[in-house]
């Protein structure tokens, strides 16, 4: 028995870029633990490090102290989702989507259902033989959640992946978004500046002081599971909402 361990644990960790005079401190330290099936949001003021942890946990980046450490059962990877998708625009969407399948060798068939699944419960399927360059900036990023879901990773970082889009789609995805972690229940570690769309999908919202980035307040969202987008309308998420903005306002303003 005992207390499960955590799928990510992030312990005293910091980074510094460069040395000497010219350093600069970006992040932490930062205690962070994620158990398996949460989805965690971070926000933060721009520039207070958010990229710098994901990339982190990614293992695109070194720690300068400390530790990151994500617990898999299997030898599937953490999949990773950018606020620029880095998806490929001289594949078709299929071949995206497939992507993730081939590297890790998935069979070919067991591959080919995966992936016409996944096309599907991202709205693609009438989208498999285009290219991306073809299509509106919500049907890339369409291509890149099922690219990343399509491996079924065991962890999902996603680092703004919204934050280019118009309000309007950002809210669709959103929704989508939430009914495919919901349905999945994927450890998700999300990226984002933005107080409403953490509220809508996260479990757990960590409120992220200015640079060097550290976890100074953390908020449980009052909405059970399964939710929908509809708690946007609700007296508690303008009471959630409110009293975060507090906190992020007093971080982003320079002293
Ligand atoms: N490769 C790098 N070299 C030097 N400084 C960097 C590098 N990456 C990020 N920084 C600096 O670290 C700080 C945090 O950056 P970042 O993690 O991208 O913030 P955020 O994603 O929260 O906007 C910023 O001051 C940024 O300029
Ligand atoms: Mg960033």
């Amino acid at each position: 028995m005992g207390v499960p361990h955590p799928k990510l644990s992030a312990h005293d960790l910091t980074r510094t870029f460069g040395r000497g005079p010219g350093a600069v401190d970006a992040l932490g330290p930062v205690e962070l633990s994620i158990p398996t099936g949460e989805f965690a949001c971070v926000v933060g003021p721009s520039g207070c490090g958010k990229s710098t942890l994901l990339r982190i946990a990614a293992g695109l980046l070194r720690p300068s102290t400390g530790t990151l450490e994500i617990r898999t059962a299997s030898p599937r990877p953490a999949a990773m989702i950018f606020q620029d998708y880095g998806i490929y625009d001289w594949k078709t969407v299929r071949a995206n989507v497939r992507f993730g399948l081939d590297v890790q060798r998935v069979p070919r068939r067991t591959a080919d259902a995966r992936v016409d699944d996944w096309l599907a419960r991202t709205g693609l399927g009438d989208f498999a033989d285009a290219y991306p360059a073809t299509l509106s900036g919500g049907m890339r990023q369409r291509v890149a959640i099922a690219r990343a879901l399509a491996v079924e990773p065991e962890v999902l970082l996603m680092d703004e992946p919204f934050a280019a889009l118009d309000a309007q789609l950002r809210t669709i995805l959103q929704d989508e978004l939430l009914e495919l972690t919901q349905a999945t229940r994927t450890t998700t570690l999300f990226i984002t500046h933005s107080l409403e769309e953490a509220i809508v999908l996260g479990d757990r919202v960590l409120v992220m002081s200015a640079r060097p980035g550290r976890i100074i307040a953390e908020h449980r969202p009052p909405f059970p599971r399964p939710r929908t987008g509809d708690i946007r309308a609700t007296p508690q998420f303008t009471a959630l909402r409110g009293e975060l903005w507090d906190l992020l306002r007093r971080e982003a303003v320079p002293t």
